[in-house]
């Protein structure tokens, strides 16, 4: 079994890279790789740098030329749902591009001809992910998680995000990835933990909360890795 692990920061994979400790790097179309062997399995961890057009480079390297057969991603993402507070999990049921904007020929929003407006994850990585929660004694939430090139700050486009989608929480990279594992009909899971609202305070809280969060989110991806294992086993 081969998984990929992917984030866009590198203070989203540092705290993997501390965990799993050994590993060969391999540098490869501006990207560094670091493969990981781990109880009979291989783990390809890598950061994409922020953003859908890296994000879709690094997804589709992990499974084109590392070969992963899985990817779980792993960072950070602002709240939109008040549920949601800064620390809290969210994994995405579905994912869309708020950015994505053809309306000007009829389409809604996020929609391009041959494509759809939301990609779904994979069922079984959720499962799995409740299968943990559950175990260790966290709320994990998941929702729909819009994603696009941009660092939302403000409180109108975070409505308008909401009221277009229906979306829980936002970030930039987590649909770029669904498109790449959709297409290339590779299980997906996307989790984040919450840095910020989206809203004014957002840039300040993102500074405050990217290490704390990231560290929550990629303490869970571990978590998860084992439980993946182990059922392949
Ligand atoms: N990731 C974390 N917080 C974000 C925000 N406010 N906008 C876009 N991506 C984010």
């Amino acid at each position: 079994m081969k998984i990929a692990i992917m984030g866009a920061m590198v203070e989203e994979i540092e705290p993997l890279l501390d965990y799993f400790k050994n590993y060969e790097v391999v540098d490869y179309a501006k990207n560094r790789f670091y493969l990981v062997d781990y109880k009979n399995s291989q783990i390809v961890i890598a950061y994409s740098k922020i953003g859908k057009v890296f994000a879709s480079l690094t997804a589709s390297t992990m499974i084109e030329k590392f070969n992963c057969e899985k990817l779980l991603f792993s960072g950070v993402a602002g709240a939109i749902n008040e549920e949601l507070k800064i620390g809290d999990l969210i994994v995405a049921d579905k994912l869309c591009q708020h950015d994505l904007d053809i309306t000007a020929f009829g389409h809604p929003f996020g929609y391009v001809p041959e494509g759809s407006v939301y990609i779904k994850s994979d069922e079984d990585l959720k499962k799995i992910a409740f299968l943990v929660a559950k175990e260790k004694n966290i709320i994990l939430r998941s929702g729909i998680i819009a994603t696009g090139d941009q660092f939302i700050a403000d409180k109108k486009r975070k409505e308008w995000i909401k009221n277009t989608f229906k979306a829980d929480a936002l970030e930039m990279e987590g649909a770029a990835v669904a498109v790449v594992c959709d297409a290339l009909n590779t299980p997906f899971f996307i989790l984040r933990a919450i840095s910020d609202a989206a809203d004014m305070d957002a840039s300040f809280d993102f500074d405050e909360f990217l290490k704390s969060s990231a560290k929550e989110s990629a303490d869970f991806i571990v978590s998860m890795v084992d439980k993946i294992i182990e059922g392949w086993k």
